[in-house]
């Protein structure tokens, strides 16, 4: 099994204009997938872009319910409808754009089957997702808004959903699109692309990385440095890839192994 996530910044631009959407990209991606399934079994999950990210920002979704007057509680319940939502629309082309390339894909709601407790999940439904899978489908998760026990609701990042599957489902292998080449030891223009790094190594770069930027603009998620936290995580259990997923032939590369972009050594 591999799982892929689809960032956001892949299949839209995420500070263009709102619900922007990729399709030839996301065709493409379908297409690489296509010359490996079935023989490969995938899920992908995909993140928010240019639909998630402006709702959950405005409605503050990730602030919770907890201590708020009528109204501003009222308003972050309107958000997270909203935010949902459009991440259902997201689903749907992605969903379509599959569909299109002729195979068999199938979205599940990431915020029916998963539960939060201060920020993590802590509870997912996951049995279905499991079925899906041997019956022959390729479900697709997505970023999503989600029920948090402490806070009342949060943003759950299709990076967490992955941490949570990959313990869960040990896939050979789990690969990041992106829309940079890979994991960089500076900023994507300036600093020098990493072609290998060690589990290890990995505190020592967020700590480099930490230091030299400034938080990612239209980003609810945390952006690389929190992927990377994740990526540390999921490590323990499967090969790791980041590698730019608008670039044709990248994810074919991962997935074969011989790919351009970073690899996370266990
Ligand atoms: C964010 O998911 C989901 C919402 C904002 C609702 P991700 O954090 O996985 O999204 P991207 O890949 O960064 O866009």
């Amino acid at each position: 099994m591999i799982i892929v996530k689809l960032g956001g910044s892949v299949f839209s631009d995420k500070k263009g204009s709102p619900e922007n959407f990729r399709e030839n990209v996301v065709r493409s991606i379908a297409r690489e997938i296509g010359e490996f399934y079935p023989d490969e079994e995938f899920i992908i999950v995909h993140g928010g872009g240019s639909f998630g990210h402006h709702k959950a920002e405005k409605y503050g979704i990730r602030k919770g319910l907890i201590g708020l007057s009528s109204e501003l509680l009222f308003f972050r319940k309107k958000g997270f409808s909203l935010t949902h939502h459009a991440m259902l629309r997201a689903s749907m082309k992605i969903v379509e754009a599959f569909i299109g390339e002729g195979l068999p894909a199938v979205s599940v709601s990431s915020s029916s089957i998963f539960l939060m407790d201060s920020n993590r999940v802590v509870y997912g439904d996951v049995e279905p997702v499991r079925k899906l899978i041997e019956t022959g489908f390729i479900p697709v998760l997505f970023g999503d808004v989600a029920v948090d026990l402490a806070k009342g609701v949060d943003i759950l990042s299709g990076d967490q959903i992955i941490t949570y599957l990959t313990k869960l489902f040990k896939p050979r292998k789990v690969i990041f699109l992106m829309d940079v080449d890979g994991i960089y030891d500076g900023k994507p223009d300036e600093g020098t692309l990493l072609f290998e790094i060690s589990v290890d190594e990995i505190d020592g770069l967020i700590k480099r990385l930490k230091s030299l930027s400034t938080p990612d603009e239209g980003d609810v998620t945390g952006g690389i440095v929190n992927k990377l936290m994740e990526a540390k995580e999921i490590a323990r259990f499967s090969e790791v890839w980041f590698v730019n997923g608008k670039v044709p032939g990248r994810l074919s590369g991962a997935i074969r192994g011989d790919g351009f972009g970073t690899r996370i050594r266990g």
